[in-house]
């Protein structure tokens, strides 16, 4: 859905839109645009987040030559579930012929960075197979018609697979935080769409999320220079760059597909990442720098060896 399409729903124009955020187009899930969104059931034949996130992971499990059968644990990090009850983790699960454990994990926009340390946690604690989802569905949790801050958001997926190897740990160094005061800035209610200080966000974002990469940083005891790539959290082109310029690290470094996919909260960062894979733009080897953060206020970074 490109920026003018939003035009027929309210008061806006690309170049507004591109000029603030970076963003010229969201792919949607959930069907047609249309002012009012109606809740979708997982049944009624549009995207999901389980439908997104099991395509994402059957193509993570095809690259890393890993079955179903063999995931230890299924971690879907996700702010859309499908339904209250029960966690959108089950049906993908079952959909992928995982029967070691399903969880979800609701942490907001820095959902993907806490199952990653989540699921390197169980790694160390003896799994063999953990398998990260980043799921959202963000078209069923924004007002159509709420200018200040829909054209933000989009739809998607995206998956890693986590394998035990001998040897050092390929997350060298990792921070997580909250802020709860802050929820009144970013948050939805059952059944309506999301409600934002935007300035806020932005200013709270780009501080958090750099002090939490800079500890991140030190306890894998390594420089902003030595990062190959940045992969923060796809909120906004200006909060990435004012991030990347806070934590000085080159702006030629950072991983973005916001201009096509929007925001799209759990899923940015393993979409970021996959981009990067197929623009040549990551290799066996290189530090990767993942920064997520979002609404409650939560954060999370993780500085990873990256390896197949
Ligand atoms: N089109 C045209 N004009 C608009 C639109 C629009 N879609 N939306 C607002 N405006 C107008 C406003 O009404 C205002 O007009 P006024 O000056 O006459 O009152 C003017 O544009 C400026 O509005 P601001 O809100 O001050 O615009 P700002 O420069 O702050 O940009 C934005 C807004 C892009 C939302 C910015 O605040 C931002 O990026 N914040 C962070 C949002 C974010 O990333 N959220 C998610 C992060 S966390 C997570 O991912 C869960």
């Amino acid at each position: 859905v490109p920026n003018e399409e939003l035009t027929s729903l309210f008061d806006t124009s690309d170049e507004w839109i591109a000029e603030r955020s970076g963003i010229r187009a969201r792919r949607l899930a959930t069907g047609p645009l249309v002012a009012t969104q109606p809740p979708v059931h997982p049944v009624d034949g549009l995207g999901t987040t389980a439908t997104m996130a099991v395509t994402a992971a059957s193509e993570a499990l095809g690259r890393a030559g890993v079955r179903g059968a063999d995931v230890d644990l299924v971690i879907v990090a996700t702010m859309t579930p499908d339904q209250v009850i029960p966690g959108t983790s089950s049906p993908v699960a079952a959909q992928l012929g995982i029967r070691g454990g399903a969880m979800d994990l609701n942490a907001a926009c820095a959902g993907f960075t806490y199952g990653v340390i989540t699921g390197a946690g169980f790694i160390h604690a003896g799994a063999d197979c953990v398998l990260v989802i980043g799921a959202d569905t963000m078209s069923r949790a924004t007002n159509w018609e709420d200018r200040t801050n829909a054209f933000l958001f989009g739809d998607g997926a995206g998956a890693v697979v986590l394998e035990a190897s001998p040897g050092q740990s390929s997350m060298l160094g990792w921070d997580v935080g909250v802020d709860g005061s802050l929820a009144e800035i970013l948050y939805a209610d059952h059944g309506s769409g999301m409600v934002m200080k935007g300035q806020e966000v932005f200013r709270r974002a780009v501080l958090a999320a750099s002090e939490s990469a800079r500890v991140a940083m030190d306890r894998a005891k390594v420089e902003p220079g030595d990062i190959a790539l940045f992969v923060p959290h796809q909120a906004n082109l200006r909060i990435m760059r004012a991030m990347a310029d806070r934590l000085g690290i080159d702006a030629t470094r950072i991983a973005s597909v916001i201009e096509w996919s929007g925001n799209t909260s759990s899923a940015s960062i393993p979409l970021a990442l996959a981009q990067s894979i197929a623009d040549d733009r990551l290799h066996d080897g290189d530090l990767v720098l993942m920064a997520g953060f979002g609404s409650g206020m939560t954060w999370s970074t993780v500085v990873w060896r990256w390896g197949r």
